[in-house]
Order: structure tokens, then C-alpha cells, then sequence
């Protein structure tokens, strides 16, 4: 996804200016060329050589740069971007691209692009009330560009508020988007469900399991970034909530499954990643229930099975967690509940970062792949469900 690809990441003078070391980081190390301009005052900040060191590349940082290795540099940098960055971004900058004032090489350069651009603002809480910087802003948005941030918390000023630069997962989790928005998923609505539930006993206790979501968040964030509308059904998990889709927080097998029904309708594909018990206490007591005896017997009942209920026009895709018989047992499900897929894992991969899976299909066609990241996994799915939307849409 950004392997390959030209950013030009603008950095402008805000406290938040050294945050932007990180994200440049990060994009360099998944292979894109991340060139950097930085404004006058961004350079109080942080120093190019700190942008050029991390990316290996020139940073530009003068509109009239004499031995400058660029011709026109604003040009040719606007016409090799795929998105232009600006983060942290300052009121200033926000206002001089509202009024069209190109006297910086990173104004020239947005004026000159033809790419994407997002703006990661960074202030102080009031001058991002301020109604002025709020109507520039609105007419930002008028214009595409996309916004990310800010959030709220503790800023340079000691204040609360909103005003913080976005984090930098969220910054990239918005690259990627932009990136994608033509990706074959694009105009698609793919709901995910991810994460282990967790089914009540008395009110501080529960049933759950040890499903990390990180399968289910590498599907979501995989789909978005092919062009995917996404919803993702997340029971709770520790990971960071992805950023560009619709989140609905759910707890219980119960709130899942009323989510799938509610959502999927409207959906092409339906990822059932979540690891849902398919058990719960029949009931759940009112107070805390006490240490009393040597033994306490928990009656439990079965939840709804989701998959096996809600049926539709739209894609399947089952996930099959065995410690036996993976393929077999895979095989079994997939037929029982008349799934296009299912994706068959040993259950050590629960919580790690990589996966090793089988994916079944309805003619039960056996692919399996090697250990592989996550993220790679989820693509490789996404390849499949890809490949039956074509494949319907032709009928
Ligand atoms: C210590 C310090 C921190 C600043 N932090 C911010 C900030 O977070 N956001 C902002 O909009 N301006 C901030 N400013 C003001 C900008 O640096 C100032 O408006 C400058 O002209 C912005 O120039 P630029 O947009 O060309 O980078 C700060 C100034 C100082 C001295």
C-alpha cells in the first residue's frame, strides 16, 4: 500500500513538530518516499537534518534555495505526490490555504498538486475555536481536503482540550485510505466482527476467551484501505480503535449478533472474525457473588448462533479456531452454515502477530498459506471475497 509511493509530508511550526519524526519514520520503513518540506518556522522546531536522516532524503525548506536538486522544485514535488501531509498543521497554514496565499514552498506546493491532501492540525484549544480558524477549516473541506484530528487531551499550554496532532497511527490509518479509496473494494460495504465477547456471570465478572482482535482489526483496516466502506463489530480488545470506518462497540454474544443483523443488510461482504462464546451463564446475578463453599456450579445456555441465522445476498466468511481435526472440522462448519469461506487457524495463533490459515471455499477448495503477518493474511482473504464479488456480479 505505501510501498513505492511519493508523500510529501509537510511539517509547519507547531510544538507538535517533533511527533512528525515518528510518522516520517514509519512511512519510510514501509517503503514509501516521504519527501519533506518544512515551513520557516517548523524548522525552530526540529531541524531538516533530523527529516533528512530518518527519510534519506533532501528536505526543502526555501522557496528561493540557491544549488536546489530540483528544477521548479514545487512543480516536479507537487506532480510526483500521491498525498501531501500536512501535519502538524498550524492555524497560519490553515489560513493561508484557505485564502489561496502561496508565499512558502509548502503552500506552492498544495496550489501546484493535483493529489490528496490531508491536514493533521495541532493548536492551542482556543485558536482552534477560534470561529475564524473554524471557517477556514469548512472551507478546507469544501475544497476535499480531509481532515484528521484533532484529539483532545493535555496541550503544550497546559490546558485541556482539543488540540493535540492526531496520533500518528490514526495520521497513517489515513494515508492508507487515501491511498486505497480506488482499491477494488472501492464503492463495497464490508462488515467485520472481531474481538472475544464477553458474557456476564455477576456484575464484575464474565465469560470470555482469549481472542485478541487482531485478526479481525487487520481484515477491517485491509478493507479500507482497498476502498472499502467498513463497519467493525468490536467486543472488547485492547487494540487501538482503526481510524476512516464505523466503529459499533459491542460486549456479548447477544449485542453481536443484534449488530450483524441490524448492519448486514446493507452489506456485500459479512468477515465473522469475532470469537464468540457459544455459551453464557443463564443468568446473571444482581450482586457480586460471594466466596462461600468449595464449589459453585455455573449453568450456562446456548447464545445465538449468528452465522448459522443470518442469512442474505451478501458474502460469508466464517473463521474456524480448532486445537484438532482443522480441516475436517472447518469443513463441517462451512457446509452447516452454508458459508462461501471459511478460514481455518490452529488456536495458538490467538494473540500473536502472525497466522498461519487454511481457506475453504464452497466447492471446498483448499488453499493454505504460510505463517504470514496478520495484515498479509487479511489481504489474502480480501483476495477471495474480492474474487466472489466479481464472480456474482456477473451472474
Ligand atoms: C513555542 C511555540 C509553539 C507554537 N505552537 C503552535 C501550535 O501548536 N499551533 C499553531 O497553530 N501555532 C503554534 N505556534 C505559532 C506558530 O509557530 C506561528 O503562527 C508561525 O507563524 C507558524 O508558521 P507556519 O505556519 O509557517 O509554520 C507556536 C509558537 C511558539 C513560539
Amino acid at each position: 500500500m505505501l510501498k513505492g509511493k511519493t508523500i510529501i509530508l509537510g511539517v509547519t511550526g507547531s510544538i507538535a513538530a517533533y511527533k512528525t519524526v515518528d510518522i516520517a519514520s514509519q512511512l519510510t520503513q514501509a517503503g514509501a518516499k516521504v519527501d519533506v518540506i518544512m515551513t520557516k518556522a517548523a524548522t525552530e522546531f526540529v531541524t531538516p537534518l533530523t527529516f533528512r536522516a530518518i527519510t534519506g532524503r533532501p528536505v526543502v525548506t526555501e522557496i528561493f534555495a540557491s544549488g536546489s536538486e530540483f528544477n521548479v522544485e514545487h512543480v516536479s514535488l507537487a506532480e510526483a505526490a500521491k498525498v501531501i501531509v500536512i501535519a502538524p498543521a498550524t492555524a497560519n497554514i490553515i489560513a493561508k490555504l484557505a485564502a489561496g496565499i502561496a508565499d512558502d514552498m509548502l503552500c506552492c506546493t498544495v496550489l501546484a498538486s493535483k493529489a490528496p491532501v490531508i491536514i493533521a492540525p495541532a493548536m492551542d484549544v482556543n485558536m482552534y475555536q477560534n470561529p475564524i480558524t473554524q471557517d477556514n477549516l469548512t472551507k478546507l473541506k469544501a475544497r476535499n481536503f480531509i481532515t484528521v484530528g484533532p484529539a483532545s487531551g493535555r496541550l503544550a499550554s497546559g490546558k485541556e482540550g482539543l488540540g493535540r496532532l492526531a496520533d500518528t497511527i490514526d495520521i497513517i490509518g489515513t494515508i492508507q485510505q487515501v491511498l486505497g479509496k480506488n482499491g477494488d473494494l472501492a464503492d463495497k460495504h464490508i462488515v467485520v466482527t472481531a474481538g472475544g465477547t464477553q458474557e456476564p456471570i455477576d456484575p464484575i465478572r464474565c465469560i470470555t476467551n482469549r481472542s485478541s482482535g487482531k485478526m479481525g482489526y487487520a481484515l477491517a483496516e485491509a478493507a479500507r484501505d482497498r476502498g472499502a466502506k467498513v463497519t467493525l463489530i468490536t467486543a472488547p480488545t485492547s487494540l487501538t480503535k482503526p481510524v476512516g470506518m464505523e466503529i459499533v462497540n459491542v460486549c456479548t454474544a447477544q449485542e453481536t449478533y443484534q449488530a450483524v443483523r441490524d448492519l448486514v443488510p446493507q452489506a456485500d461482504a459479512l468477515i465473522m472474525a469475532a470469537a464468540v462464546a457459544d455459551y453464557r451463564p443463564l443468568s446473571v446475578a444482581r450482586d457480586k457473588i460471594k466466596k462461600e463453599g468449595n464449589r459453585l456450579t455455573l449453568e450456562l445456555e446456548h447464545t445465538a448462533d449468528i452465522l448459522g441465522s443470518i442469512k442474505g445476498e451478501f458474502i460469508r466468511v466464517g473463521f474456524a479456531a480448532e486445537s484438532s481435526n482443522l480441516v475436517e472440522n472447518a469443513k463441517q462448519k462451512l457446509h452447516q452454515k452454508e458459508l462461501d469461506l471459511i478460514v481455518a487457524n490452529d488456536i495458538s495463533s490467538f494473540g500473536a502477530d502472525n497466522n498461519q490459515v487454511t481457506i475453504i471455499d464452497r466447492e471446498s477448495k483448499i488453499d493454505s498459506l504460510p505463517l504470514l503477518p496478520k495484515r498479509e493474511v487479511a489481504d489474502r482473504i480480501l483476495d477471495k471475497v474480492v474474487a466472489l464479488l466479481t464472480e456474482r456480479s456477473r451472474k
